[in-house]
């Protein structure tokens, strides 16, 4: 599959069957993310791969918005280090999106839980302590985002994007 077409069918998996996804498979998706771009080539993200039942159960309840993960066969947690670069957000978004289209590439699923919340402080270092005690994760790393990784239970409805004139301008702003 070249990347355009992984862009094109890429969707999020909400619903996985109970079918366990290899090791490297999920070991390839890792690579993916790691070998993703970072501002100043400084290493700001790290990627958690969590497969233990049990574990993958508790950071289901980081927010109400990640159901998905009890029917994932594994999770990766994407951590950001404010402290090494201030390109953190991007650098842990892109690691994120590179693991999706490498995951699409292998025809597993992605659901992906939003953690860190840029709006609302307090309610995002709640969510990020629960990830943080339940993995062990050091107080100076933030927590992105988690992924729940699985094979796709169904395809999803179509989706409707907004007009390509409404996202894409040329030369200038309208
Ligand atoms: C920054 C970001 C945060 C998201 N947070 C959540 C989330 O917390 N829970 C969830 O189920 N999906 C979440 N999603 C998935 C989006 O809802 C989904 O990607 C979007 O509706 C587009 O659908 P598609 O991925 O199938 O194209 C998030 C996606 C992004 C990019």
């Amino acid at each position: 599959m070249d990347v355009l077409k992984a862009i094109q069918t890429r969707r999020e998996i909400t619903s996985f069957k109970n079918t366990p996804v290899p090791n490297d498979i999920l070991e390839s998706i890792l690579d993916a993310g790691y070998l993703a771009p970072t501002g100043n080539n400084l290493p700001s993200r790290e990627l958690i791969l969590v497969t233990n039942r049990e574990k993958i159960d508790t950071l289901e309840k980081t927010t109400p918005y990640m159901k998905w993960l009890n029917e994932a066969s594994a999770a990766v947690v994407i951590t950001g280090r404010p402290d090494v670069s201030k390109y953190w957000i991007q650098d842990g978004s892109i690691s994120s999106s590179f693991m999706w289209l490498r995951a699409t590439e292998l025809e597993v699923g992605v659901g992906f839980g939003a953690v860190y919340n840029f709006e609302d402080e307090k309610e995002s270092f709640k969510r990020e302590q629960w990830v943080r005690s339940s993995l062990n994760i050091p107080e100076d790393r933030r927590i992105l985002a988690i992924f729940g990784i699985g094979y796709p239970e169904n395809k999803p409805k179509d989706k409707k994007l907004p007009s390509r004139e409404e996202i894409i301008y040329y030369e200038s702003f309208k």
